[in-house]
């Protein structure tokens, strides 16, 4: 399986395919440890036995029906201080693609959680490797819910429940298009080393899909509810929340979303 060659000049022109595995987050990690990586390295697998999602949660994914990958990346351009721009690309990169499902309604959930409407799609683990100032290597784990229609988690949703597709999605497909994507941003993002204007058409589009932009709802920090309007992203990554009079940043951990009726 995963023998293609995706039209691609770098992601994913080398594919790893694991029938089973824990993470592939830790065998692209391994990979790299052992100098066998190489930019634009995928390590897929159809059934990833101890995924691991942001704060130390669990990604779960039943086997066969899902995305569950990792692509190796080595953005020495970006300096340790310019890890969110990462973000952006890797975020937009992939949002292009499940956009061309359900258009609007797929928003990216700061920092970089996928979502339709209100419910979570997918999630992205960015693992980086600094030398020096710089990123020498970076670890994008990328977990998308495909096929699967049933979660025991109320908030989480799957493509295949927000299409009316009729048939299951081939997953080979979708990675050649998911992959394809990707580059895209990537490449644009390299390129925005030596021209600004691509990192504000970058930062642009990515406020544009920002779940809640300039919207007023409901937050909680250091245990305390409030109510404000996401007005920005700082240029490390900050959320910006405008409440009354106060502008707050936010790093990731700091802040919680209130979603649904709570
Ligand atoms: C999140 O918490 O939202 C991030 C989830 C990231 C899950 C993916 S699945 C492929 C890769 N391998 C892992 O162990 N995690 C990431």
């Amino acid at each position: 399986m995963y023998n293609f060659r995706p039209k691609t000049l770098i992601i994913g022109q080398k594919i790893k395919y694991l029938p089973s595995c824990q993470s592939t987050n830790d065998v692209a990690a391994e990979l790299i440890a052992a100098d066998e990586a190489m930019e634009g390295l995928v390590v897929i697998t159809d059934n990833q036995t101890a995924g691991r999602g942001q704060r130390g949660n669990q990604w779960e994914a039943r086997a066969g029906q899902n995305l569950t990958i990792s692509i190796i990346l080595q953005p020495s351009f970006l300096q340790a201080s310019e890890q969110f721009w990462l973000n952006i690309a890797v975020s937009l990169g992939i949002s292009d693609w499940l956009e061309t499902y359900v258009h609007d309604r797929l928003k990216i959930k700061w920092p970089n959680d996928l979502y339709i409407d209100e419910r979570k799609i997918g999630g992205i683990l960015i693992e980086n490797t600094l030398q020096g100032y710089s990123i020498a290597w970076s670890v994008v784990g990328i977990g998308l819910n495909i096929n699967q229609t049933q979660f025991s988690n109320p908030n989480a949703t799957s493509l295949l429940n927000e299409t009316p597709n009729d048939s299951e999605f081939v997953l080979e497909e979708a990675l050649h298009l998911l992959l394809t994507s990707f580059e895209q941003r990537y490449l644009a993002l390299r390129a925005s080393r030596t021209n600004g204007a691509q990192r504000n058409v970058l930062k642009a589009a990515y406020l544009q899909r920002l779940f809640r932009y300039q919207e007023e709802h409901d937050f909680i920090a250091d245990n305390e509810r409030f109510r404000g309007i996401i007005v920005g992203v700082s240029e490390t990554g900050l959320l910006a929340i405008q409440s009354g009079e106060r502008l707050r940043y936010f790093g990731f951990k700091e802040v919680e979303f209130v979603l649904g009726n709570r």
